[in-house]
C-alpha cells in the first residue's frame, strides 16, 4: 500500500495551479501533525494487514513542513504498518532557499527521494508562472540534492506561451544535464477558477494550439527516448528502475490511503473496493480527520483501472477490463495507430497518448 500525505499549504498561490493549496499567514505544525497521526492511527484499524510500500508527501508545499513534522509522520507509517525493506519516501519541494536549506532534515527523518519544482530554465518565465524562486535556485536545489539523495526528480512546465519548439529543446537538453534517472514534464494547461484562466480567456496570452501542442508533445518525447529517459507515463520519464513507485500505485491501482484536506485513497478491504476523500478545507479537515468512503461498484473499478492503466506505456489486461470495454472500437483505435494489441495486452502507441482524453470516452462501452 502507499500513504500519501496531502499538505495543504503553499507561500503564495501560482496563477497557473489549480490544486487544492491554499495560503495561510501561520500554522501550528503540531496541532496539524498531531490530526495527520490520528488520521493515519484511524485508518491502521480499519487496514491493519497491508505492508507500506512508499510514503509521498505532496501538495500544497510539503517542503514547507519542517524535518521534525516529516519525521513525525514517517515514525507514525512505520510504528502502525509493516514497511518495506525499500520503502520510498518522496516529498515534493520547491526549491527557494528556505527550503533547500531543510533538505538535510528531510534526509534525516527518511526521505529518500526528492521531487523539485523547477517549472523552467528561464528567469522570464518563471515571472510569468508567479514563481517565488530563479534559475540560480533551482541549480541550488538540484546541486544540493544530488549529493544528498540517491533519487531525485524535478518537475517542467512545457509549452508556455512565446515558447518556440527549439528554444524548448534547448531549454529540455540543458534540463538533462541536471537530471538523474526521473523527469516529469507537463504541458501547461489552462485551468478553470484560475487566474490564467481568466487571463487567457480575455486574450492577454495564448498558449500553443492542438497541433503545435503535439509538435511539442513529440519533440519532448524524441529528446527523451534519445536521452534513455523514455515516458512511463504520460507526463513521467525514467531511466528503466527509476520510475517513481509511488506514481505507479495510481496507475496500477494498487491501494493507497490519502491523508490530508482533499486527499484521496483507493484500497481494498476485505474483497472489496472503497475510495476515500478528505474534506478539502483544510480547517474542516482539523477539525474532523475521519474519513467518508465510499464503496465502488465492479463497473466503476474496471472504469478507473482502464482510465488510469492506459495512461502508462505498459498499458492494461483487456481480460481484467472487458466487461466494460467495446472490442469493436478497440480494433478501430489500433486500425489508426492508436493502440496496440500483444495478446491480452492492449497499450496506446505515442499518438494514442496525444488522444488519450478522447480515446477513453470512445473505448468505454
Ligand atoms: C502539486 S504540483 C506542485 C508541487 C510544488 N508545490 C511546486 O509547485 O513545485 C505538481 C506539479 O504539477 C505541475 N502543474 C501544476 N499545475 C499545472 C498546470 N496548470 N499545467 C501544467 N503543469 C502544472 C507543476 O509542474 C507542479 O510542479
Ligand atoms: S504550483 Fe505548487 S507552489 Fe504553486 S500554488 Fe500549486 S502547489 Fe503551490
Amino acid at each position: 500500500m502507499g500513504v500519501y500525505i496531502h499538505w495543504p499549504f503553499c507561500v503564495s498561490k501560482c496563477p497557473y495551479c489549480d490544486f487544492n493549496s491554499h495560503v495561510y499567514g501561520s500554522i501550528d505544525q503540531e496541532q496539524w501533525i498531531a490530526a495527520y497521526i490520528k488520521s493515519l492511527e484511524h485508518y491502521a484499524e480499519l487496514l491493519p494487514d497491508k505492508q507500506v510500500i512508499s510514503i509521498f508527501f505532496g501538495g500544497g508545499t510539503p517542503s514547507l513542513m519542517s524535518g521534525k513534522s516529516v519525521a513525525a509522520i514517517i515514525d507514525t507509517v512505520q510504528r502502525l504498518w509493516s514497511v518495506a525493506n525499500d520503502l520510498e519516501i518522496t516529498l515534493e519541494a520547491n526549491p527557494t532557499s528556505v527550503e533547500i536549506s531543510k533538505f538535510k532534515s528531510f534526509k534525516d527523518a527518511g526521505v529518500n527521494r526528492i521531487s523539485i519544482g523547477v517549472q523552467a530554465f528561464n528567469n522570464d518565465d518563471l515571472k510569468f508562472l508567479g514563481r517565488g524562486h530563479d534559475v540560480s535556485d533551482s541549480l541550488r536545489a538540484i546541486e544540493i540534492a544530488s549529493s544528498m539523495f540517491e533519487r531525485y526528480s524535478f518537475d517542467l512546465i512545457y509549452a508556455r506561451p512565446q515558447q518556440s519548439l527549439g528554444a524548448w529543446e534547448v531549454e529540455l537538453k540543458d534540463a538533462l544535464k541536471y537530471a538523474k534517472g526521473h523527469l516529469s514534464l507537463y504541458q501547461l494547461s489552462i485551468e478553470k477558477g484560475t487566474p490564467f484562466y481568466k487571463r487567457h480567456n480575455s486574450g492577454e496570452f495564448a498558449i500553443p494550439d492542438e497541433v503545435q501542442g503535439a509538435d511539442f508533445y513529440h519533440l519532448t518525447q524524441d529528446i527523451m527516448e534519445d536521452a534513455g529517459l523514455p515516458a512511463y507515463e504520460v507526463s513521467n520519464h525514467a531511466q528503466a528502475g527509476q520510475e517513481c513507485r509511488h506514481n505507479l500505485i495510481y496507475w496500477n491501482m494498487a491501494d493507497y490511503i490519502g491523508v490530508g484536506a482533499g486527499a484521496h485513497g483507493r484500497f481494498m478491504m476485505g474483497e472489496d473496493k472503497y475510495a476515500s476523500k478528505d474534506n478539502h478545507i483544510p480547517d474542516k479537515w482539523l477539525k474532523d480527520v475521519t474519513h467518508k468512503l465510499e464503496k465502488l461498484s465492479a463497473e466503476d473499478r474496471f472504469i478507473e483501472d482502464v482510465m488510469m492503466g492506459l495512461r502508462l506505456r505498459d498499458g492494461i489486461s483487456i481480460k481484467r477490463c472487458e466487461d466494460v470495454l467495446d472490442i469493436d472500437k478497440l480494433a478501430d483505435i489500433c486500425a489508426q495507430d492508436w493502440a496496440q494489441l500483444n495478446g491480452d495486452n492492449l497499450s496506446l502507441t505515442r499518438e494514442g497518448l496525444l488522444r488519450l482524453n478522447a480515446i477513453i470516452p470512445y473505448i468505454l462501452k
